[in-house]
């Protein structure tokens, strides 16, 4: 039997790379979508295959976490046998911008996705993309007994949406589990983070495109880990018999500054010379630091990260000026690209 599996945020990052993965396993794999003004599934196009060929495996639907009933019809319809929760207002300043879009989507949407199972009497396996953002003020280093301090509105949608999750666990028996996530990158990263923001700046003051990039806070420290190992982790957790929490990280800290400075390196250039400071930038409660502890997830389900921020660093750096040769893509290395008919959107 060909396994199904539902992602939410599968045009994000993680939900790229998990699709990619899904689909090399086997699964039939299904993406939510939200309706925008323009193509917004750049990062997944390479994965299309026309839905009327026989061999088709990878479908996208419109839906919204914001919309509940539209959940429930996509659950009742495609009857997944797991569930990828990955979708969100992900990031953690534009959250005081939008705090109460941020609760609906973030926080909400996980009830909404963890009700709308329980309605159509789904036997499925949940996956909750947790974060490290909910330990917020609590210092390092951090693991799945550590206790929550969000300091964002985005970090407390994220303990709502932990807790909904255990709480379903607990009260249906659901196979739901928490993957509490350390900070991931890869070149396919929103250019908004700060360690894409900072690769993408490196290789465009290099090709002579900018020169300087503002910042904010450079002295966070973070626990920054490769994504598609992460998404493997997702996976694994999936396969356990029982459902749990994991936290999954590098265990390695490492400042803004220190990933600033190796990146400029890399190209050999100092980046004091190009680093501007801009207060739009700061937050109005900081993380200061993010270390955490995987040894849980290494013990119970096997995973361990394997690429340090260092060759991180460069993996992303090397990327983005790439991109600049192929005009953004990064991440795919075929030149011609299939194109994505919209009318193929529509479920
Ligand atoms: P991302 O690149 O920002 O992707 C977020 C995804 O969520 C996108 O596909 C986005 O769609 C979708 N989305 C946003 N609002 C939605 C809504 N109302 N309904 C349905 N989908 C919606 O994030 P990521 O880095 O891949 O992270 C994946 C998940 O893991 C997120 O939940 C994030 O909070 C969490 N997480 C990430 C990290 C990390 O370091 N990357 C660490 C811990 C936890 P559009 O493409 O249309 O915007
Ligand atoms: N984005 C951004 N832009 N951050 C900056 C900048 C800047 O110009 N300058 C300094 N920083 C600092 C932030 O203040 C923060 O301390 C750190 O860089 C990392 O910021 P982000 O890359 O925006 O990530 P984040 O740690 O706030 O949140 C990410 O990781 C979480 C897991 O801990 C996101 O992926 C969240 O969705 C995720 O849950």
């Amino acid at each position: 039997m060909v396994k199904r599996a539902l992602v939410t945020g599968v045009t994000g990052q993680d939900g790229s790379y998990l699709a990619e993965l899904l689909l090399a396993k086997g699964y039939e794999v299904h993406g939510v979508v939200r309706r925008a003004s323009t193509f917004n599934t750049s990062r997944v196009d390479h994965l299309y295959v026309d839905p009327h060929e026989e061999d088709a495996r990878f479908f996208l639907h419109y839906g919204d976490l914001t919309d509940g009933t539209r959940l429930a019809t996509l659950l009742s319809k495609l009857h997944p046998d797991e569930v990828y929760n990955l979708g969100a207002q992900s990031h953690v300043r534009v959250s005081f911008d939008e705090p109460e879009h941020t609760g609906d989507a973030t926080g909400m949407g996980t009830i909404r996705l963890l009700e709308a199972i329980r309605q159509v009497g789904l036997d499925c396996r949940y996956y909750q993309a947790s974060s490290s953002e909910m330990f917020g003020a609590t210092p390092p280093p951090q693991d799945e007994s550590t206790p929550f301090y969000p300091r964002s509105p985005y970090g407390a949608a994220k303990v709502y949406a932990y807790w909904v999750t255990r709480n379903y666990r607990e009260a249906y028996g659901m196979h739901a589990t928490n993957g509490i996530l350390f900070n991931h990158e890869s070149p396919r990263r929103g250019e908004t983070f700060v360690t894409r923001k900072v690769t993408r700046a490196v290789a465009r003051i290099q090709a002579g495109l900018d020169d300087h990039v503002y910042l904010g806070n450079l002295d966070a420290v973070r626990d920054w880990g490769y994504a598609p190992e992460y998404v493997e982790g997702m996976w694994r957790m999936l396969q356990q018999d029982e459902p749990d929490d994991y936290v999954l990280a590098t265990g390695v800290p490492c400042s803004v500054r220190d990933w600033v400075s190796t990146a400029f390196d890399h190209v050999g250039l100092d980046w004091e010379k190009y680093v501007r400071f801009d207060e739009r930038y700061l937050r109005p409660t900081e993380v200061d630091a993010l270390i955490g502890d995987a040894g849980k997830a290494e013990r119970a389900v096997g995973w361990k990260t394997e690429v340090t921020p260092d060759q991180l660093v460069r993996i992303m750096v090397d990327a983005d000026v790439k991109a600049l040769e192929h005009e953004g893509r990064p991440w795919i290395d075929a030149v011609s690209l299939p194109s994505w008919p919209s009318a193929h959107l529509a479920s």
